[in-house]
């Protein structure tokens, strides 16, 4: 039986992308995998069990793809998205591996941990996926249906738990069914998640492994390979945030003012909608292709050398807000 069959909601409301047919649920199997990789290749949005919590998985390569998950979500801010790959080799094409981070994913991978290391600079990933950091958060799942979904679209895929933001992580299709109505395409339905709890995040940088988000893999056992691990609070205070939780979010060089018109002398100007600039996010106001655009356009315009960096105001609404939020964290006085 299929969930919310009827259930049409309007998003338009919630932000731009969000379609108004209720997903196709579907029980996990190879034919059902086949079709999710198809609807991934497109640019949709397929939610999978991992053996975690369910994930919403799209192409991670894919810009807009990415801005629809972080809309459907309701996420008020970009937060990196974790990629999912089959193994470390894929990985490797991704990211730059320390012998450390090698260890681990060989004691640990498939399975769940996820690794935050350096990332390649001709990596296929989108700036968007990963908040516009100069590392990516990599995790090769054991879930035999995530697995399987990976094999068959050929690719990495951003996947964060597939709820809407601030609700609980999804441990069965039905609590994903549950939170989206509508916006996402497919549910593969593989029962529930052997752990429950989202992957164990590490930071590695050359032989030290820092805890950022424990998880389903103890500290103990960690260390038994890593050797001893600082915790995230520890990490935090030993290197402040600058605004916003991560460290490394990416602010460009050139000081920023934002809701301007026009560009003052000695300024470049990062347009949206009807303000045109030297570089738009968005030309017909879509905040989805705004999204998609934003860190790459912030990098373009950073290049040119100017003295500032000033962006035309952006709508506080769906993706709005996750735009602003990043704007004005890359805006914020600088310690
Ligand atoms: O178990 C899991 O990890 C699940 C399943 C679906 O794989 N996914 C998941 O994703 O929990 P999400 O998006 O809900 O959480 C991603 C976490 C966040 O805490 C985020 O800050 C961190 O990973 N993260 C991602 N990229 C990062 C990066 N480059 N640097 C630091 N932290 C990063
Ligand atoms: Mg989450």
């Amino acid at each position: 039986m299929g969930i919310g069959e009827d259930s049409t909601v309007d998003h338009a409301q919630g932000g731009a992308q969000v379609a108004g047919v209720s997903p196709r649920y579907a029980a996990a199997d190879h034919s059902s995998v086949l079709e999710a990789a198809s609807i991934l290749r497109s640019g949709g949005l397929a939610a999978c069990p991992t053996e975690t919590v369910y994930g919403l998985a799209v192409d991670a390569a894919n810009a807009l793809a990415v801005a629809r998950v972080y809309a459907v979500k309701g996420r008020p801010r970009f937060n990196p998205l974790i990629i999912h790959v089959s193994d470390a080799a894929a990985a490797a094409r991704e990211v730059q591996f320390t012998e450390l981070a090698q260890r681990l994913a060989q004691a640990f991978w498939p399975g769940p941990l996820t690794l935050v290391l350096p990332r390649r600079p001709d990596s296929c990933v989108c700036d968007l996926a990963s908040a516009g950091l100069e590392t990516l958060a990599v995790r090769a799942p054991s879930h035999p249906v995530m697995r399987d979904l990976l094999a068959a679209f050929g690719g990495p895929l951003a996947a964060p738990s597939a709820n809407r933001s601030g609700h609980v992580s999804p441990t069965t299709a039905a609590h994903v069914a549950a939170d989206f109505p509508a916006g996402v395409d497919m549910i593969l339905d593989g029962g529930a998640c052997q752990y429950g709890l989202e992957s164990t995040v590490l930071a590695v940088s050359d032989e030290v492994a820092r805890l950022l988000r424990p998880g389903a893999i103890s500290r103990t056992e960690l260390e038994a390979v890593a050797g001893p691990m600082q915790a995230a609070a520890e990490a935090e205070s030993a290197s402040p945030s600058s605004p916003g939780q991560l460290a490394s979010h990416y602010a460009p060089r050139a000081p920023m003012r934002l809701n301007a018109a026009t560009a003052e002398p000695g300024e470049v100007l990062l347009g949206f909608g009807a303000i045109a600039g030297d570089v738009s996010l968005s030309p017909s106001g879509d905040l989805a292709e705004a999204a998609a655009n934003l860190f790459a356009a912030l990098r373009a315009l950073d290049s040119r050398g100017a003295a500032r960096i000033c962006v035309a105001p952006i709508p506080e609404r769906g993706l709005g807000e996750a735009i602003n939020d990043r704007l004005r964290r890359a805006a914020a006085p600088r310690p």
